[in-house]
């Protein structure tokens, strides 16, 4: 808490705020003795507000930081698996041998789901997009677990996240299998989450599936670098539909709702449809210069960012694992990769990107590595929901784990003042 006081002259009044300090990025003003002053603060699309005191990840936009509990997520994704990712966003610190194994083995006690639960699958159409799939089965796990969710129970929250983190890449592969008239693979415990991952989405009954060891490590590492981002849009749903005290199942298929947008988890999905209708790289100054045209709602995908105004650090690392990815399958010369750097470069040195602090952004490149290993475009975001579940989850137990009330925002009213109904004739 800082000592300083803001201080704000309105309306013939002077209203003294107090100011807090935390142990990164800026202070904030707390403004909510404002309505008993009879004011409203106003910030459409929360560009200036924080909504909640959180210590998971903290983002220095100008500097293109990411932190993990403190960890910069450059040394995680070298360092450290998703697991462990998963065990640090809960837990705050990175679990010792001895947990990371106990970890490891709850994950995979519960890496099935309830066998009724593939009969939610029949109900959709074989062309329906995985995410409103996704939607609806993780939707469907509250009806599962629903009687036994004591909000205030550690224990049972605990249980709640190794649900979650265990089945999440069961229900994926799922979509995928349902997609292609496969049959569902059941998971397999001896496998690492990322290869058993690979494994319920490329193996068919009929034959053994091996594992390439560095897709497994590539996926992983997708894994980490989609875990957690602060009180982004899907997060904040994820609080927002929380506080209300909502299963918590039902609360995470909210934020993967909220995910989906083409401005958000979609993005990744909509840059390699962008990609594929630019088509050749003689089209991109084309594309560049529809991108600058006010007038044209096109937009390049997988550029800019509302907290990052320089380069996401997870493009830098998305960028690397895209070119050992593309060369241990022999696509160096992947004409969308062509694309995409030819997209880059003229981007990066383009005033309007550079004046606008446009940089490429975590779902520039993963569409590339995802497309590379064999994964169609429609599950590209079912992936990006998959890892952030942990981030949900870790925001969402922050939450009600503390003391926290529901949230509700006001708003700017300019409707009607009060009038009366007309008098019939
Ligand atoms: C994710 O919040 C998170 O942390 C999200 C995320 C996470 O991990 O959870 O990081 C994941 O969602 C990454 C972002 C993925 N989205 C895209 O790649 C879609 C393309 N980018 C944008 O639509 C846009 O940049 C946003 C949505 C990401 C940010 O939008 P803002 O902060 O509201 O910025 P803005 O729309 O007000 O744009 C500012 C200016 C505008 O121009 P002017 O009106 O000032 O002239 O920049 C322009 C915009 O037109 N602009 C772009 C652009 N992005 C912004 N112009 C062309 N192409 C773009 N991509």
């Amino acid at each position: 808490m800082s000592n300083e006081k803001a201080t704000l002259s309105v309306g013939g009044k002077t209203i003294e705020l107090p100011v807090y300090s935390g142990t990164e990025g800026p202070d904030v003003i707390d403004v909510r003795s404002l309505v008993q002053e009879g004011f409203f603060t106003y910030d459409p699309g929360y560009v200036s507000t924080a909504s909640c005191e959180s210590k998971i990840t903290y983002i220095d936009g100008a500097n293109g930081v990411l932190l993990h509990r403190g960890y910069p997520i450059e040394q995680l994704a070298q360092h450290a698996d998703y697991l462990e990712v998963c065990y640090l966003l809960v837990h705050g610190e990175l679990p010792t041998e001895e947990e990371n194994e106990r970890f490891r083995n709850t994950v995979n006690n519960h890496t099935m789901i309830h066998d009724q639960m593939s009969h939610f699958f029949n109900g959709f159409r074989r062309d329906a997009h995985p995410m409103a799939i996704m939607v609806g089965v993780v939707g469907a796990l509250s009806a599962f677990y629903h009687d036994t969710m004591d909000l205030t129970c550690e224990q049972e929250r605990e249980i709640a996240a190794f649900r979650l983190i265990a089945k999440m890449p069961t229900i994926a592969a799922m979509c995928y299998k349902y997609s292609m008239g496969q049959p569902f693979m059941y998971p397999r415990n001896d496998l690492s989450y990322a290869e058993n991952f690979l494994h319920m989405m490329f193996a068919v009954p009929c034959e053994e599936y091996k594992v390439n060891p560095v897709l497994a490590k590539a996926m992983d590492r997708i894994f980490i670098l989609h875990a957690d981002h602060e009180q982004n849009a899907s997060t904040s749903t994820v609080r927002l539909s929380g506080s209300t005290g909502a299963n918590p199942f039902a609360v995470i298929a909210s934020g993967i709702a909220a995910l989906w947008g083409p401005a958000h988890g979609g993005a990744n999905e909509a840059v390699l449809n962008m990609l594929n209708e630019i088509g050749d790289e003689s089209r991109v100054e084309e594309c560049v210069a529809r991108a600058k045209d006010k007038n044209d709602p096109f937009r390049l995908m997988g550029f800019g960012h509302r907290v990052y105004k320089n380069f996401d650090p997870r493009a830098k690392v998305m960028r690397e694992t895209a070119h050992e990815v593309l060369t241990e399958l022999g696509l160096q010369d992947d004409p969308l990769l062509r694309i995409a750097q030819r997209l880059e470069q003229i981007a990066l040195e383009d005033d309007y990107f550079i004046e606008r602090k446009l940089y490429p952004n975590v779902d520039f490149y993963s569409g590339i590595i995802l497309k590379a290993i064999g994964i169609p475009t429609s599950m590209f975001t079912v992936i990006f929901a998959m890892s952030r579940t942990i981030g949900w989850f870790a925001h969402w137990n922050e939450m009600v784990s503390g003391n926290y009330r529901i949230g509700r925002p006001r708003q700017l009213y300019t409707g009607y003042s009060p009038r009366d109904y007309p008098k019939k004739k």
